[in-house]
């Protein structure tokens, strides 16, 4: 593959003035008006041929309006852009996250023991390895009730407390594998900075049977340290004795200093590493509480189905290369066709957290408006990504979809074999999922036997939505893995094409900031004059006179 475009004073070439992007840019226009009803009509294999199967995955793109002469185009914008040289980089532990000068080497998580991979000198697969091997003793220590609290009773309760990737991770893999865990753990987490979540999730939970995991890669982060303090009190309140706090309390982070500030014992810490994102960290020791619930094993096998993804994403020629073609065509979608958001409708109740986990990972990655140098990116990035399982968000929002004035791309996610089979439901369930995405597809016109009435155009639909399906056996921890994976690495492959840096999250800080300071000016001791705009300071001084009320 050939590197990144230069010009003659080696500065990157505008995306948008490259001849890969200008041949798309031609070739939309040749085939933008084309209708998916002509693209199937015209090619009676088209659906067996625009897939493409790795591992347990089996993609259908064939109802996206591309052609194969766009998907050649693609993959070249694809060599154009450096996506293999950038794949490279990433496996090979260099700093790709350039502004803040450190690698994204979350594929290390998931290397066997034994792999290599180095980063600033240092081969990281040992310490993870060692990490992995403290948690699964530590889990199993609590689940078979060798770990007991400071009364000596078993632990029942495990609660998970973080936000962003320190919550939406490990929420999300423990839902969807909660089919494997072990029911008499009863999981919960706490992530909001409100007195609810933590007053909801701890009403009925016994402080001596309750084990709190404090997530946090930088421990500075205020709702989750403000939740970590609340628990301490609720703890305490009980127990009455600091040194309960080492038996209901124990730490993941990359702060141990932060940690044992807290007042956990930094032995009972789980590190994690710089060079691990927190939306790229459900399968580092951030995982802990899914490792609780699903047994050592289970976790493994997700960490192999990640890792197995990991292969295939390096190993796979571009048309079978799954997380390539979802990136390629998302690529398409949001730059040539306009396209600005993407639902994800999984049709598979165990990943009800899936479609909010993804928001994060496309989200906080490709939502980037500079490249990598600085410069305006100059075409759209990350799309707005959303969705709800399916059959539910069908007798929801999907109305936009079918004759919304705005198209959304949609991905379908399901499995073929239930995990708790129930009469015909899960032939019920496959054919909602397979209807929606014929009637995107083909809309009204396609339906055999039935012709648009134009004297009631509000019955039209007029079809031509993209959507991708994804087809497995079976939900399983190694499935999962491969299909975190998938979207992690899809995600990457958008990053190198529109050149950011999508591993880091510098648009998070101001409000941050902004945060610190107002809460200052919240309290009824405050009494320096407001000095922000009219609408904020406006807004201050009625919750001022409210808040009591
Ligand atoms: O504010 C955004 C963010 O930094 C996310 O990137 C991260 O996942 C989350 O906050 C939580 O951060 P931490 O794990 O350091 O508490």
């Amino acid at each position: 593959m050939s590197g990144m475009a230069l010009d003659a004073v080696g500065q990157s070439v505008p995306l948008t003035e490259r001849p890969a992007w200008q041949a798309l840019a031609a070739h939309q226009r040749r085939i933008g008006t084309l209708h998916l009803r002509q693209l199937f009509a015209d090619d009676p294999l088209r659906g067996e041929r625009l897939v493409a199967e790795g591992l347990d995955l089996y993609l259908d793109y064939s109802k996206n309006r591309v052609t194969d002469e766009t998907m050649l185009l693609l993959q070249q914008l694809a060599r154009d852009c450096g996506v293999a040289e950038r794949i490279a980089a990433m496996f090979d532990g260099q700093p790709i996250n350039t502004t803040e000068q450190r690698a994204a080497l979350h594929v290390a998580l998931r290397a066997p023991a034994g792999t290599r991979i180095v980063t600033e000198g240092a081969d990281v697969v040992p310490q993870v390895q060692a990490v992995l091997a403290q948690m699964a003793a530590f889990a199993e220590a609590v689940r078979c009730g060798d770990w007991r609290g400071h009364d000596g009773r078993e632990i029942k309760n495990i609660v998970n407390i973080g936000i962003g990737g320190s919550d939406l991770g490990p929420v999300m893999t423990y839902e969807a594998l909660r089919h494997y865990s072990r029911r008499e753990l009863h999981s919960g987490s706490i992530s909001n900075v409100v007195g609810a979540d933590f007053a909801e999730v701890t009403r009925a939970l016994d402080p001596g049977e309750t084990l709190f995991i404090v997530c946090s890669k930088s421990f500075k982060t205020q709702e989750t340290l403000t939740n970590a303090q609340a628990a301490r009190a609720w703890c305490l309140a009980h127990f009455k004795d600091e040194a309960a706090i080492k038996r209901h309390f124990v730490a993941v982070s990359s702060n141990t200093d932060g940690v044992a500030g807290f007042g956990i014992d930094p032995a009972n810490m789980f590190v994690f590493w710089d060079w691990v994102g927190g939306r790229y960290s459900t399968d580092s020791a951030i995982g802990l509480s899914t490792m609780l619930a699903i047994g050592e094993a289970s976790f493994r096998a997700m960490l192999a189905g990640f890792h197995a993804m990991d292969q295939h994403f390096r190993q796979a020629p571009p048309q079978h290369n799954l997380p390539l073609l979802m990136a390629l065509l998302a690529v398409w979608n949001t730059n040539f066709l306009g396209i600005e958001s993407v639902a994800v409708l999984p049709y598979a109740h165990y990943l009800k957290r899936f479609p909010a986990y993804l928001q994060q990972l496309t989200m906080e990655s490709n939502g980037k408006h500079v490249t990598r140098a600085g410069a305006p990116v100059g075409v759209a990035t990350a799309p707005i990504c959303w969705g709800e399982p399916g059959t539910n968000g069908q007798h929801s929002f999907y109305q936009l979809l079918h004759q919304g004035t705005r198209p959304v791309a949609c991905d379908f996610i399901a499995f073929c074999q239930p995990l708790a089979p129930l009469g015909r439901q899960q032939d019920m369930l496959l054919a909602n999922l397979l209807a929606q995405t014929e009637a995107l597809a083909f809309g009204s016109a396609g339906m055999a036997g039935q012709q648009d009435d134009v004297a009631q155009p509000w019955r039209t639909c007029a079809g031509n939505r993209p959507t991708n399906t994804i087809l497995a056996p079976r939900l399983t921890p190694h499935t999962l893995g491969q299909l975190i994976a998938l979207y992690e690495h899809s995600v990457f492959v958008q990053g190198v094409i529109w050149d950011i840096d999508s591993f880091d999250q510098w648009g998070v800080e101001l409000g941050k900031v902004l945060a610190q300071r107002i809460i200052a000016e919240l309290a009824p001791e405050h009494a320096q004059e407001l000095a922000h705009d009219s609408s904020t300071n406006a807004l201050i001084r009625r919750y001022r006179q409210q808040r009591l009320a």
